[in-house]
């Protein structure tokens, strides 16, 4: 039984901190090999590493090759997490993305991943919440379960954001990245069909929450390309195809959405500030994941902050960071994971999960 009283939609137990019934049994990432450092962009905008380093914690950020799309990159992170669940594409019966980049704007990305990954029973469809996307995804995926509506659910959040990054904007082409990262998320009878490994990948959902201010849209966008304003020559050569974006307010708006966000989750949980073991923050900008730990009374040591090498892969941001959490050894059983999440709409969202024993 689950209960929501809130604005928005949101999955927590009536008894508060008991696990949803919602797993996730297998996870990775992927980040295409081709590096840009902060020197690499000090070369054709005025700025400097050590600009870029102090005010947004980044040093350095992955870009796709010329052949590669979001789906292949989407791909090359799911086999491995595929792979660590011990499920076949197969077995899959639904493929969700969440990407702000998709391959072509038709058909949704997840259709070409699941050709790619050959997962013939899956029904696949892409969610836009800008950053926040891989939450609004799982999320989406928690609710089909419950639902009894899934049982072996591919969520993914994969980017390509350096295709749409004004390089001649030092403002925001220091921020971006490419990459992907996606999970295996499964009902508790998923196992009926598979043997489905206790590993270090295992975690379980306790709470979900998402939230959405449509009246700040204007503050992150892509001009043109849509309904609105379609391809033409007058909208290349003014550059409305690249994302552009109100640093300082965004700035603003994360903090506090997240903050508050992580406020509601630990008041509907039961749950108090030192429960939890780790903040795991979209990876938008150091001073951002410092500032809503703070307010949200968690150390800031326990708030993981992966943005250095990186940079913002936006949608894909908190599966990466998951995945070389993982990879660093700071993952143990029966920690919980407070997961934030902030992006263009505005949207945002929080969830927490345990790592199973
Ligand atoms: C973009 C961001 C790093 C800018 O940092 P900031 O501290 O807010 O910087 P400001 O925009 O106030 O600019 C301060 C000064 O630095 C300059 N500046 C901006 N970018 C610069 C750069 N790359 N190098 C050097 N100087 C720069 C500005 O021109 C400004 O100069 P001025 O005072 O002479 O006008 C920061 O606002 C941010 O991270 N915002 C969130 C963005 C985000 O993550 N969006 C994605 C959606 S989640």
């Amino acid at each position: 039984m689950t209960t929501n009283t809130r604005r928005n939609t949101c999955l927590v137990a009536t008894t508060p901190g008991a696990p949803l019934g919602v797993n996730v049994v297998g996870y990775s990432y992927y980040l295409p090999d081709e590096v840009i450092t902060n020197a690499d962009l000090a070369r054709t905008v005025d700025t400097s590493d050590e600009w870029i380093l102090a005010r947004t914690g980044i040093r350095s950020r992955h870009r796709a090759a010329k052949e590669q799309a979001t789906s292949d990159l989407a791909i090359a992170a799911a086999r491995p997490a595929l792979e660590r669940a011990n499920i076949t594409p197969a077995q899959l019966d639904t493929i969700l993305i969440a990407t702000a980049t998709p391959d072509s704007p038709v058909p949704a990305v997840s259709c070409v991943v699941q050709a790619g990954l050959g997962a013939a029973g899956a029904a696949a469809m892409d969610v836009g919440a800008g950053c926040s996307g891989f939450l609004f995804a799982l999320h989406t995926a928690a609710c089909f379960v419950r639902a009894g509506a899934a049982h072996r659910v591919l969520v993914i959040g994969a980017e390509t954001l350096t295709r749409v990054t004004d390089y001649g904007d030092r403002r925001s082409c220091i921020l971006f990245g490419d990459g992907a990262g996606a999970a295996v998320v499964t009902s508790p009878e998923a196992g009926a069909e598979c043997t489905i490994p206790r590993s270090s990948d295992g975690l379980e959902l306790i709470y979900s929450a998402l939230g959405t201010d449509g009246l700040m849209a204007d503050l992150i966008k892509i001009p043109a390309g849509g309904s609105r304003n379609p391809a033409s020559e007058a909208t290349i050569r003014d550059r409305q195809h690249y994302l552009r974006l109100d640093g300082q307010a965004v700035f603003r708006q994360a903090v506090r959405r997240m903050a508050e966000a992580a406020g509601e989750a630990l008041e509907a949980t039961g749950l108090t500030p030192s429960d939890i073991d780790w903040i795991l923050p979209h990876q938008a900008n150091a001073r951002i994941v410092v500032a809503v730990a703070e307010q949200t009374g968690i150390p800031p040591e326990r708030a993981m902050l992966d943005m250095a090498e990186t940079g913002n892969t936006s949608a894909a941001s908190i599966p990466i960071t998951l995945g070389r959490a993982r990879e660093s050894g700071q993952l143990a059983a029966g920690q919980l994971i407070l997961m934030l999440a902030f992006g263009a709409g505005l949207t945002w969202a929080c969830q927490i999960w345990r790592v199973r024993e």
